[in-house]
This record gives C-alpha cells, structure tokens and sequence, in this order.
C-alpha cells in the first residue's frame, strides 16, 4: 500500500445504516479535516490535472475537492449541478438511481468551444452520476480527458460504465 494510499484509507469513516438501513456510507470529513491528506490529495488529483482548461466538479462532495485542484492546476472551475440550481441556460442529464432517477445540469456556454476538461468527484459508485457529467460536458463542446476521483467503490461496477474514459481513482475500496 502506497503513503497516499494509507493517508486515505485511514481517514475514510464507514457509517453504517447511512442514509437508509443496509448502506455503509463513506465518510470523507475525517479527511478533509487533516492538513496533511487534504493536500496530498489535492496536490495528486492536481497532478492528473495538468494541462486541462477546465475542472468539473459535481455537486456536492466533488465541489469540495474540485476546486482546489482546479486552482492548484491553473484550470477554471465549472460546477455539474443538481436540477434547479444554475441561473442561466443549461444542459441537462438523466440517470438512473435504484428507485427513480436524478437530473445534473450544466451551464450551456460553461466552456470554449474544445476546452480540455477532466471531472472531479469525491466518490464513483455506479456510476450514474460520472456518466452523465461526461455525456453534459461533451454537450457543451469540450473535450473529456478524463474522470479522477478519490475513491471507487469496485462492487458497484461504475467503471463499467465508464469504458471510454480514461478514470483514474486515488483508492478502490
Ligand atoms: C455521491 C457522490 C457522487 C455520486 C456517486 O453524491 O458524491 O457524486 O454519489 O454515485 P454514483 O456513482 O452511483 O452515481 P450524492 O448524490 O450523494 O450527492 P452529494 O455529494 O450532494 O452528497
């Protein structure tokens, strides 16, 4: 196990029963509270994030990680919304959750035209989310380099959707 592998895995708290009964939640807060393994973690997704225009962040945990790599990168920001939440004209994606489904948007002129973008997320589960961000930010005309995230949960199978990306996680759990 690498030092940023175990920076990370000691600081990720499993809460059981989280948000309903039989769900074992990740919780990054322990991490993002230590100095220390929040900047590694900036510092390697910042890394993956070299030489792009723009850094996607999805609401709401991937905000947190985003934009601090966006800035340690020298790379603009744009948010990937839930429904409802951007001012302007948007760009919409559907997926699927295990009952219904969810909505993420994206601002229509969030990048040039061929922006180099890499997406940002705290947490790849199945995948639902990332693969809907990609298809929006594609939409909006720019260029998906690539999805990083801190941790992939390998049991959901989100890569598998994820096929044509090139994805990078800093632990898969
Ligand atoms: C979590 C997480 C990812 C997404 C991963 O966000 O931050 O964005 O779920 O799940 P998936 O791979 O199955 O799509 P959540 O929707 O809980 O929102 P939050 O960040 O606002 O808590």
């Amino acid at each position: 196990m690498t030092e940023l592998t175990s920076l990370i895995l000691d600081r990720i708290r499993d809460v059981p029963d989280y948000p309903q009964p039989g769900v074992l939640f990740k919780d990054i807060t322990p991490l993002l509270a230590d100095p220390v393994a929040l900047s590694a973690v900036v510092d390697e997704l910042a890394r993956l994030a070299a030489e792009v225009d723009k850094v996607v962040g999805i609401e709401a945990r991937g905000f947190i990680l985003a934009a601090p790599v966006a800035y340690r990168a020298g790379a603009g920001f744009v948010p990937v919304r839930k429904k409802g939440k951007l001012p302007a004209e948007t760009f919409a994606a559907s997926y699927d959750l295990e009952y219904g489904s969810a909505t993420v948007e994206v601002h229509r002129d969030a990048f040039a035209p061929g922006d180099r973008v890499i997406i940002v997320d705290d947490v790849l589960a199945t995948g639902g989310t990332a693969r809907a961000t990609v298809e929006l930010v594609k939409r909006a005309g720019a260029e998906v380099v690539g999805v990083a995230v801190l941790m992939e949960l390998a049991f959901l199978k989100g890569r598998d959707r994820l096929e044509d990306v090139d994805l990078r996680s800093l632990v898969i759990v």
